[in-house]
Order: structure tokens, then sequence, then C-alpha cells
């Protein structure tokens, strides 16, 4: 089989490119958006970097010949200067879905949220549903994959908890009482390979979360516990907070905005989850967080 990434230096690629590595039964072609971002990622014979053009659908075009799915993850949370949800999440996506047609794949796989939503009011939530309604539009075989906070290896989110549990005290937003799903990212690769070598006809939208409810205080706290100590759990006022993040990120032009304060204090709820559907045994939180300590 034939997968090409996109966004393939994301933290979510670097770690399905590592555990494919080893998989001489599929060949990738690594999208990156420069000749830098290739030194960033796992050298393997079966990995085949190229760069890709977002805006040039011949340079994405060529990018994923050959190929029989496209995995795209290129996407971001935190908006930059230059980089925008607008670009990034929904016109990126547009881009992909084009060239996906152009070539007739067999499927297409996306990952988005647990959240999106078209007509959220919340910019992020918005644009990755607006992603996802090109897909759905599209009338491609294609599986989008709806996820909650992922933990693994130099994740964003792993490594957060990790520095947020390390001291014995802490403070969190709003005390921390959100509650989290978190997802093993070895689990969401496992995901994305099982979706791949099916490709079912028509687009299908799976909401894929862990195995454990928990909050985000508890969870800290747990963490805590497999370092060794105890950790006194403080409270960031969320609504003073977000009026700060209004002003540093208008002086800034990105940065951690008040709607990337909702998305992370969100509940991370879903109706069903879908890894029996996607042939999952979903690792448990207590050896997802082992794994993560042992890194
Ligand atoms: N991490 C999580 O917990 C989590 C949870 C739910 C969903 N997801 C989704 O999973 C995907 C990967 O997440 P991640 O956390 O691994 O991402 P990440 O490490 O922040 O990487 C972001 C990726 O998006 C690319 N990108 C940025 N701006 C772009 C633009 N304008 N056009 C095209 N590509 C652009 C980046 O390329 P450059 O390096 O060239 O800028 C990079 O490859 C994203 O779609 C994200 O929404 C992640």
């Amino acid at each position: 089989m034939k997968i090409a990434v996109t966004g393939a230096n994301s933290n979510v690629g670097i770690n399905f490119l590592t555990e494919i590595s080893s998989n001489e039964s599929i060949q990738i072609t690594a999208g990156v958006r420069s000749k830098s971002a290739i030194k960033l990622l796992p050298e393997s014979s079966n990995i085949h970097p190229t760069v890709i053009d977002y805006n040039d659908s011949a340079s994405l075009e060529k990018g994923i010949e050959g190929v029989d799915c496209v995995v795209h993850l290129a996407g971001i949370l935190i908006e930059g200067k230059h980089t925008k949800y607008q670009q990034a999440n929904v016109d990126a996506t547009a881009a992909v879905v084009a060239a996906v047609k152009t070539h007739n794949l067999a499927h297409l796989i996306f990952i988005s949220v647990i959240g999106a939503d078209q007509n959220s009011k919340n910019e992020y939530f918005r644009s990755k549903g607006l992603a996802e309604k090109a897909i759905q539009d599209s009338n491609l075989s294609a599986s989008i994959l709806r996820t909650p906070i992922l933990l693994g290896p130099n994740t964003a989110g792993g490594s957060s908890l990790i520095n947020t549990a390390r001291p014995e005290k802490t403070k969190l937003l709003g005390g921390g009482y959100y509650k989290m799903r978190p997802l093993d990212i070895d689990d969401l690769n496992t995901a994305i390979i099982n979706c791949a070598e099916k490709s079912l006809p028509g687009c299908k939208t799976y909401e894929l979360v862990g195995p454990e409810a928990i909050s985000y205080r508890d969870l800290v706290s747990r963490v805590a516990s497999m370092q060794g100590h105890a950790v006194k759990i403080g409270t960031i006022p969320i609504g003073v907070t977000k009026l700060m993040a209004k002003l540093t990120s208008f002086i800034k032009d990105g940065g951690f905005t008040p709607a990337v304060i909702d998305v992370i204090t969100q509940d991370e709820e879903v109706a069903q989850n879908a890894d029996v559907e996607l042939g999952l045994n979903l690792t448990s939180l207590e050896t997802t967080l082992k794994k993560l300590l042992e890194q």
C-alpha cells in the first residue's frame, strides 16, 4: 500500500511515520512545506519526503501521485502571524480534496477534532467543521477521525501534561475541572492504518476517544503521583486569562487566543466511541501515561 501524508513534520505525522518505518509493506510519501522540515522526519527506506505547496495544485498533485490513500494531517490549533485557520485548516483541506479527486485515489483520511462544527462560534472548531464539510461534499471515499487530546512522544498535550505535573504546586485554567478523554497516539496510528486498508466507499465520520474520562485536574495529580510526588492544584481564572489572551494575541497577531482557551477547556464528550468500529483495542490510560513518562 502507498500512502501520502500531508503535514508529515507535525507531531502526529512524525509519530505515524516512526510507527510505519518498520513496516516495509507500506510506502509513505511524506509531504512537508519546506526543505528544512525534511530534516525532522524519521529516515527509512519506505519514507519518501517531498515538498508540497498547498497554493499550487500542480505541486500538490505531483506530491500525491501514485499513492492509494492520503492522510491529511496539516492543520493548526495556534494561529501565527502568517498562518491562520482559514489557510491551514480550510483552504489546505480544500486543496487536498481537489488533488485527491484529480488522481481518483482510493481513500482520504482526515484528522479532525472532537467539537468540530461548521456552525461553531469558536473559530478553530468552525474551521475544522468547514474542512470536514469540504470532504463530505466531495463524494470521495473518506474517513474523518475526530480526536481528543493526543498523548504520545513529543505530542504537545503530552509534553504540557508532564511539565504541569512536575512541580509540587501548579495552577490550572478554571482549576482543571474540564473532562478529557485522552487518546494514545499509537491507537490513532492503528486507526489510520485500518481506515487506509479498508478504504470503505462513501464518507464516514468517526469520533474516537480514549478509554477513560478524567478531569484534567485528576490527570495532572495522577501523573504527579506516578512521578513520585503529590501536587497542589490552584486555579487560574478563565475569564481573566481570556481577556489577557485577547490583548496579547491582538498585539502578536496570533498565539494563545480566547478561542484556544475555549478549545483546551472544553469537555471532550462523544455520543459513541468509534473504537470497536475502527477495529481497535484501546490502550489503557495507565499504560499511555507510563509510556509518556518513560520517553
Ligand atoms: N495534537 C493533538 O492533540 C490533536 C488533537 C486533535 C486533532 N489534531 C489534528 O491533528 C493534526 C496534526 O496535529 P499536530 O498537533 O501534530 O500538528 P502540529 O505539530 O502543530 O503541526 C502542524 C502542521 O500543519 C502544517 N501547517 C501549518 N500551517 C499550514 C498551512 N497554512 N498550510 C498547510 N499546512 C500548514 C505545519 O507545517 P509547517 O511546519 O510547515 O508550518 C505542520 O506540518 C492537525 O490537523 C490537528 O488539528 C491534533
